[in-house]
C-alpha cells in the first residue's frame, strides 16, 4: 500500500505522434490543399462529434465555401466541398470511415483497433506518451506571491492551488517550469512594522521572534498605530525610505549591499529578515501541507534592476512627467502607469516591469503567467501593453514571448459573502486545511477504518482526501467565477467532488487486486477488444486525455481537466454496469481497460495536485 506513486514518466520524443485531435488536422490540412488550393491559408477546424454520427468532425466545408463562392467553381455548396474534403484525405490507419452531414460536416469514425493501439502503448510505456506538445519550451508560472508580514489569506490559497496546478499541466507536458512566489517583501509596511518592532522590543535583536510571535496580531496592532498616530506614521515612512534607498545617497548604498543580501542600513536590515523569516515560516506550513513547490523570488529582488529597466524605456521616449511623478502613458486607459512616485520610490507597477524584463532577458521564458484575483486585472492589462510599447513582446498575442493573466473570482462563505470563519475575521489557511483533514479522519473513524488500518494509514488517506478535496472544490469552477467555500459540499462522497472521484479509483484498484491477476504480465501478453459500445466509448475517452490536456494548458484553464476526469469516471461506472469483468471471457481486455482508466485518473489527479488513494 502506498498513497504516493509517481505519476509522469518523460517520453520518447518518437513515441509521441501527437494528440488525436493534431493527428487528424494534420490529415485534414493535406486535404483542404487538395480541394481549395487557392486557399493556402485555411487551417483545419478538427472538433469532437457531439452527435452519434462520427468520433470527429471537419467543420471547414462552410468557410471554404464563403471562400470559393462567386469564383468559377466545380462546387454546388458546401456538402460537395465536404463530399471533395473526405474524398481527398490521404490513406491512413486512424481513419475507419468518413460520411457527409447537413452543410458538410466530414465525420471521421476512428477504428478500434487504433484506439486500442494506443491504450496499449500508453500502459506499456507509460501515460507520459500522451503529454501534448506546446509552442513553448520554457515558462514562469508567477503564483501564490503573498505579503511578507501581512496575512496570506484565502485568495492567496487560491492562486496557490490554481498555479500549482498550471504548473504541473505545463511540466507534464515538457515545457520547463519556473515556479515563482514573487513574495511582497518591499512595500510600506516594513517601514511600519520595524518601526513598531523597535518601539515595543527594544531587544528585538536578541528576542524579536518570540517576543512577535503572531505576525498577523502584531501586524494588526502595528497598522493600528500607524493609522492613528502622525508622528509614528512620519518615523515609518522615513524606515522606507532608509530600506529602500528613497534618494541617491541611500539608493547607491543599497544597491551595494542588494548585491550581498537584502539590506541597507544594517539595523533595518536585520529586523527586516526577522519579519521576513516569521512570514516565511507561516507560508511554508501551507505549502508544506498542499505539496507545493516554489522558488521565492520577491520583489525586493527586482530591485538593483529597476534603474536600469526605467532608463531603457525613458531612453524610448516611453516614460514621461506627469504631476511630479513618472508614467508610461497607456491608449485607452483613464490613468497612466506609474513607475517613479512623485516621492521618488518605485512601486509595483516598477517592479512588475522589470521582473517582466528579467524574465524575458535573463531567464529566457518564453511564456509568463501570473496567477492573481481578477481586482488585478487592469493593473496586468497596463504592463503588458506597456511591455509591447517597448518592444519586448510581439503585439500579435497569438505569437511567443507571451504573458498571461490567469484571473480568478473571490472565496465566498456559505453566506455568499467573502469567506470568514465564525470565530475571528481573518481566516487562518493552516486552521482551514487542518479542519478538511480533521473531518475526513472522524468520517472515516465512523466507517471503522480504524479498525481496518494502521494509524499511519489513517493520517494519510484523511490527508490525501481532505486536501485533494479542497483543492478540488476550487478546481472545477471556471476559476474567473467566485467559489463558494463549503466543507459539506467539497466532502461530499456523490457528485462532483474529489471524494467521489478518489471513491471511483480506489474501487477500480479493488476490482483489478480481486482477479488476482498480475496487471503488468497482462499488459505484456494480454490485448484490448472494445466490444460494447459503453466499452468503446470508455476507451476513446481515455484517448482524448492528451488534447484535453493540451486545451487546459494553453486556456490556462484547470477546470477544463476536472470535467474531463468526472467524465471519465461516468464512462466508467456505465462501462463496469454493462460488463463483467471478472470471470468473464472477455476479464483481460476489460481489467487492461480498469487498469488504463486507473492510470489516466491517477495522472488527472497528479496534474490537479491531488494525491491518489487505492482503498478506501
Ligand atoms: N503580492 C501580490 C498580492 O498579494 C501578488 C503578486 C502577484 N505577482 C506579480 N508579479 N504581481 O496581491
Amino acid at each position: 500500500f502506498s498513497t504516493i506513486k509517481s505519476a509522469s514518466v518523460s517520453p520518447m520524443a518518437e513515441d509521441n505522434e501527437g494528440t488525436v485531435k493534431q493527428q487528424l488536422s494534420k490529415l485534414f490540412e493535406t486535404s483542404l490543399r487538395m480541394t481549395v488550393p487557392d486557399e493556402p491559408d485555411l487551417e483545419p477546424l478538427v472538433v469532437k462529434c457531439t452527435g452519434k454520427f462520427g468520433d470527429y468532425q471537419c467543420n471547414n466545408a462552410m468557410s471554404c465555401w464563403a471562400k470559393v463562392k462567386g469564383k468559377k467553381t466545380e462546387f454546388k455548396g458546401p456538402p460537395s466541398i465536404g463530399q471533395a474534403i473526405a474524398n481527398n484525405l490521404p490513406e491512413s490507419e486512424m481513419i475507419e470511415s468518413c460520411s457527409i452531414a447537413g452543410p458538410g460536416f466530414v465525420n471521421v469514425v476512428l477504428p478500434n483497433q487504433w484506439i486500442t493501439k494506443s491504450i496499449q502503448k500508453m500502459l506499456e510505456k507509460g501515460v507520459g506518451i500522451w503529454a501534448p506538445k506546446l509552442p513553448v519550451s520554457r515558462a514562469v508560472v508567477d503564483f501564490s506571491s503573498p505579503n511578507i508580514a501581512k496575512e496570506m489569506h484565502v485568495g492567496h490559497l487560491r492562486s496557490t492551488i490554481i498555479g500549482d496546478t498550471i504548473a504541473r499541466m505545463l511540466e507534464y507536458s515538457n515545457v520547463e517550469v519556473l515556479r515563482r512566489n514573487h513574495v511582497g517583501d518591499w512595500g510600506t509596511q516594513f517601514g511600519m512594522l520595524i518601526e513598531y518592532m523597535f518601539e515595543k522590543f527594544p531587544d528585538w535583536e536578541n528576542a524579536g521572534e518570540q517576543a512577535i510571535g503572531d505576525l498577523q496580531a502584531f501586524y494588526k496592532a502595528s497598522k493600528l498605530k500607524f493609522d492613528a498616530d502622525p508622528v509614528f506614521k512620519e518615523k515609518a515612512q522615513q524606515a522606507v525610505v532608509l530600506l529602500q534607498g528613497g534618494n541617491e545617497k541611500y539608493r547607491k548604498a543599497w544597491s551595494m549591499i542588494c548585491a550581498i543580501s537584502h539590506g541597507g542600513n544594517e539595523k533595518y536590515r536585520k529586523a527586516w529578515s526577522t519579519i521576513c523569516e516569521i512570514s516565511r515560516k507561516e507560508f511554508h506550513q501551507v505549502y508544506e501541507r498542499l505539496g507545493i513547490s516554489l522558488e521565492e523570488k520577491g520583489e525586493s529582488f527586482y530591485n538593483p534592476y529597476i534603474p536600469k529597466v526605467l532608463e531603457g524605456l525613458s531612453n524610448q521616449g516611453l516614460i514621461v512627467e506627469s504631476e511630479g511623478a513618472r508614467v508610461i502613458v497607456i491608449e485607452g486607459k483613464q490613468i497612466p502607469l506609474i513607475v517613479v512616485k512623485s516621492d521618488g520610490g518605485y512601486n509595483y507597477a516598477s517592479t512588475d516591469l522589470t521582473a517582466l524584463w528579467y524574465r524575458l532577458n535573463e531567464e529566457k521564458a518564453e511564456w509568463i503567467v501570473y496567477v492573481t484575483d481578477v481586482g488585478q486585472k487592469l493593473h496586468f492589462e497596463m504592463f503588458f501593453t506597456a511591455a509591447k510599447l517597448a518592444g519586448w513582446l510581439p503585439a500579435d498575442e497569438k505569437l511567443y514571448p507571451k504573458t498571461s493573466h490567469v484571473d480568478f473570482g473571490l472565496v465566498l462563505g456559505d453566506d455568499k459573502k467573502r469567506f470568514r470563519t465564525r470565530s475571528s475575521e481573518v481566516v487562518r489557511l493552516v486552521d482551514l486545511l487542518d479542519e478538511a483533514k480533521t473531518r475526513c479522519k472522524a468520517e472515516l473513524v465512523e466507517r471503522g477504518k480504524a479498525l481496518e488500518w494502521t494509524a499511519e494509514e489513517l493520517e494519510q488517506i484523511a490527508e490525501a482526501i481532505g486536501y485533494g478535496a479542497v483543492k478540488y472544490a476550487d478546481l472545477k469552477n471556471n476559476r474567473s467565477t467566485n467559489y463558494t467555500f463549503s466543507f459539506d459540499q467539497m466532502l461530499n462522497d456523490k457528485g462532483n467532488t474529489a471524494v467521489y472521484l478518489q471513491y471511483a479509483h480506489a474501487r477500480i484498484c479493488s476490482i483489478i487486486r480481486k482477479s488476482g491477476k498480475d496487471i503488468e504480465e497482462l499488459k505484456n501478453t494480454g490485448t484490448i477488444v472494445l466490444g460494447l459500445p459503453e466499452e468503446r466509448s470508455l476507451g476513446l475517452h481515455l484517448l482524448q486525455f492528451a488534447e484535453v490536456v493540451e486545451e487546459a494548458c494553453l486556456s490556462l484553464l484547470p477546470n477544463v481537466l476536472c470535467e474531463y476526469l468526472y467524465n471519465l469516471s461516468e464512462h466508467f461506472t456505465r462501462f463496469y454496469a454493462e460488463c463483467k469483468v471478472n470471470g468473464t471471457p472477455e476479464e483481460t481486455s476489460r481489467l487492461l481497460l480498469c487498469e488504463a482508466t486507473a492510470v489516466v485518473m491517477r495522472q488527472c489527479f497528479h496534474l490537479l495536485g491531488i494525491v491518489p488513494v487505492f482503498k478506501i
